[in-house]
């Protein structure tokens, strides 16, 4: 079969921070920093992802086509967490109040780029063209509807949507009973 992800092999080359087994990330897919960067084992980096910045990612995670994240202050994805296609994560931000020039390309004395660590616990998923801003935390088995825009922490274990993101639901915990299936070679702590 063919595919866009890098040989076992060629990984070494990227420079991450680390790596561990069974890492599938695509040629298409474009990180910068990456010695700031650290990948668990059996992650999953699909084409058109952009990865910058200080990011920290578990295992057995999926970050699908055409995610954008962005780590200048910081993302922490705990194991089994996820993203569906078109998530945007923002550990920084310009402030958009008036009172700062807003861009990379103004000098930064006259921005103010605000913003702090985004964590994604275990077991969150994330959907569809979400939008998480930053210093935001996903509690452990958080999950988040398609389309929605994540303006402040959940708790653990509820499904949210919407924009903002509000409390729809709890979560149920049957995936639990999946987990303890897989053996500790996989790389599971
Ligand atoms: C949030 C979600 C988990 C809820 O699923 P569910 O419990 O089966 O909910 P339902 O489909 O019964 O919808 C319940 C209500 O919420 C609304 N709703 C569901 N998801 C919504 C979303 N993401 N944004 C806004 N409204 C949503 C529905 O329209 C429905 O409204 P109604 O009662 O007025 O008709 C699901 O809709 C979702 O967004 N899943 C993400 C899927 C995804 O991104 N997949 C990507 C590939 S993995």
């Amino acid at each position: 079969m063919v595919t866009s992800f890098f040989a076992q092999d060629e990984l070494p080359d990227l420079g991450l921070r680390s790596f561990g087994k069974n890492v599938l990330i695509s040629r298409k897919a474009s990180i910068y920093d990456p010695e700031h960067i650290s990948v668990g084992n059996n992650v999953r980096i699909d084409d058109f992802c952009i990865l910058s910045g200080r990011i920290e990612i578990g295992s057995y995670v999926h970050i699908a086509a055409y995610c954008a994240l962005y780590g200048a202050k910081g993302i922490i994805m705990r194991d089994f967490s996820g993203l569906s296609a078109k998530v945007i994560i923002y550990s920084v931000s310009d402030d958009f109040k008036g009172d700062y020039l807003i861009g990379s390309m103004v000098p930064p004395e006259c921005t103010n780029v605000i913003g702090g660590t985004v964590l994604l616990e275990k077991y969150v998923q994330v959907g569809a063209g979400c939008i998480l801003l930053p210093k935001v935390t996903l509690g452990e088995g958080v999950s988040v509807g398609a389309m929605s825009l994540v303006t402040k922490s959940l708790p653990s274990w509820t499904i949210n949507f919407g924009i903002p993101a509000r409390f729809y639901k709890e979560r149920k915990k049957n995936l639990l009973i999946l987990e303890r299936k897989l053996k500790p070679k996989d790389g599971v702590k």
